[in-house]
């Protein structure tokens, strides 16, 4: 068993750093495009033992030191009543702009309206056995309001900054209902066996301060305390947002996110001693020589070097393209730091 990864986001010495990658089940395995060929990307994540198998896949190639269950930061919406296609990028088939559409979305139970998210959690921690924890997950309701009122992605979610102009109450009752059923879907994760869960907020860096205040950050804090009960780690994630870190610290979540714009020990000293951090490699470093990939994650890693709470991961998902020898590149750099960390216990 190890639990460097639990122990990180908790602070506690480990033996090495922990890695995991975001998005580390997906398409630049090609055991996942062999799956995908076969079924439709919504089926995959509907199917419990489809998803377990595609959540396994990055760990027997890899010594990762955490799983991520496979879904997909929408699929809980369906409980809204929303629907929604991927080709892969998702599409919502009618995108939210009034506040009727907003009161005429109908909240169902998770439990009742995705229950194979549950399924596939018990089932991936009985296949792992104790060996490796899992990360259940979820989108901030930002940017799952990102995606709702966009209808798709799109640099800048300016459908969705405009209505936060034209039509702030609508905002907030949107991102009302989103925050009640994210925590709603956490807790079963983690009644399913999710041992620590992370808040994706892939879009609030399109937000200057004093909006990501009003209209992030304070529902990824009610959701971080409706959970609170649990004790379970918490990592928020913020991309795109190196001028949102001092405000993002105060999340409540143990455990922040650094997105690759920030060299990672200047996040450290800009939020403080009391969060574990977790980064922050730049995911296109990955297409450098294996060298090379050595050379830049050495340089995260020596950065948070003697720091408490390190949980080494790219700055955002690892892209389709990734060669697979610079992700073992990667796994071989970080396992190096078990040498570092037996000469710190010896100095203590
Ligand atoms: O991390 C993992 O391995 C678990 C699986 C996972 C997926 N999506 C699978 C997926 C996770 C954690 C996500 C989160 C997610 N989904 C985010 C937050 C993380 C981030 O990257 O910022 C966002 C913004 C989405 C929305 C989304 N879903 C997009 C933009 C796309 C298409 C483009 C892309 O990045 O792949 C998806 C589809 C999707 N989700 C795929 C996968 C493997 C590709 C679908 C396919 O197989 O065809």
């Amino acid at each position: 068993m190890t639990d460097r990864f639990l122990r990180a986001c908790r602070r506690e010495p480990v033996d090495q750093t922990p890695l995991w990658l975001m998005r580390q089940a997906g398409r630049y395995l090609p055991e996942y495009r062999a799956v995908r060929a076969e079924v439709d990307f919504l089926t995959l994540c509907r199917t419990p033992a489809l998803a377990v198998e595609v959540s396994l896949q990055p760990l027997r190639r890899f010594p990762l030191d955490a799983a991520i269950i496979f879904s997909d930061i929408l699929l809980p919406l369906e409980a809204l009543g929303v629907r929604m296609s991927f080709n892969p990028a998702p599409k919502i088939a009618e995108p939210i702009r009034t506040r009727a559409q907003v009161d005429a979305l109908t909240p169902r139970p998770m439990a009742e309206a995705v229950p194979f998210v549950g399924e596939a959690l018990t089932l991936l921690r009985r296949a792992l056995d104790g060996r490796t924890p899992v990360i259940g997950f979820c989108g901030a309701p930002f940017t799952l309001a990102a995606y709702l009122v966009q209808g798709e992605g799109k640099e800048g979610f300016g459908a969705l900054k405009a209505l936060i102009y034209r039509e702030p109450a609508t905002v907030e009752a949107l991102l009302e209902t989103l925050t009640t059923a994210m925590i709603d879907y956490l807790r079963l994760q983690v009644a399913a066996g999710a041992q620590a869960v992370q808040i994706f907020d892939s879009w609030a860096g399109v937000l200057a301060p004093a909006t990501y205040e009003r209209f992030a950050l304070r529902w990824v804090r009610r959701i971080v305390d409706g959970l609170r009960d649990l004790d379970v780690p918490v990592i928020y994630f913020v991309n795109g947002g190196p001028h949102l870190l001092e405000a993002a610290a105060t999340s409540g979540a143990g455990v922040l996110g650094v997105c690759w714009r920030t060299p990672i020990d200047q996040a450290a000293a800009r939020v403080g001693p009391h969060l574990a951090l977790q980064g922050n490699l730049d995911p296109h470093a990955l297409f450098a020589a294996p060298d090379e990939v050595a050379r830049l994650a050495m340089d995260v890693l020596t950065r948070m070097a003697g720091r408490p709470g390190h949980i080494m991961n790219l700055g955002h998902g690892i892209l389709p393209e990734t060669p697979i020898a610079s992700v073992h590149a990667l796994v071989e750099t970080v396992a190096a730091t078990a040498d570092r960390a037996a000469v710190a216990a010896v100095e203590r």
